[in-house]
């Protein structure tokens, strides 16, 4: 989780601290492609929403032991790396950082 500036275009606002506390997930569409925003103890982790498997919606996923299981099937991604636990498929993951009690993620 990084501390760069919100004034970037690739910059791109989730939601406040509060709206994504208690190992919440927010989902917003960046330039057409759906991102999961997880908030783990306090650290925020961004990925692709859509499982490489068959494009199940992962922020709708169980969230377990820094891990998301895909709503569809279960398969099991790290949270922080996107890489899938049982396998080589990975998720794309994306920066994130706070600034003035708002979330942002940079893609
Ligand atoms: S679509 Fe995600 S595990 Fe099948």
């Amino acid at each position: 989780m990084g501390k760069a500036p919100a004034n970037e275009s690739s910059v791109h606002d989730v939601a406040s601290v509060d709206e994504l506390e208690n190992d919440d997930v927010s989902v917003l569409d960046v330039d057409g492609e759906q991102i999961a925003v997880f908030e783990l103890d306090g650290e925020y982790f961004a990925m692709s929403n859509v499982c490489p498997h068959q494009g199940g919606p992962l922020g709708q996923g169980r969230v377990e032991n820094g891990c998301v299981y895909c709503p569809w099937h279960g398969w099991q991604f790290d949270i922080e790396t996107g890489e899938h636990v049982q396998g080589d498929d990975a998720v794309p993951t994306y920066e994130t950082f706070v600034t003035d009690g708002r979330v942002y993620v940079r893609k």
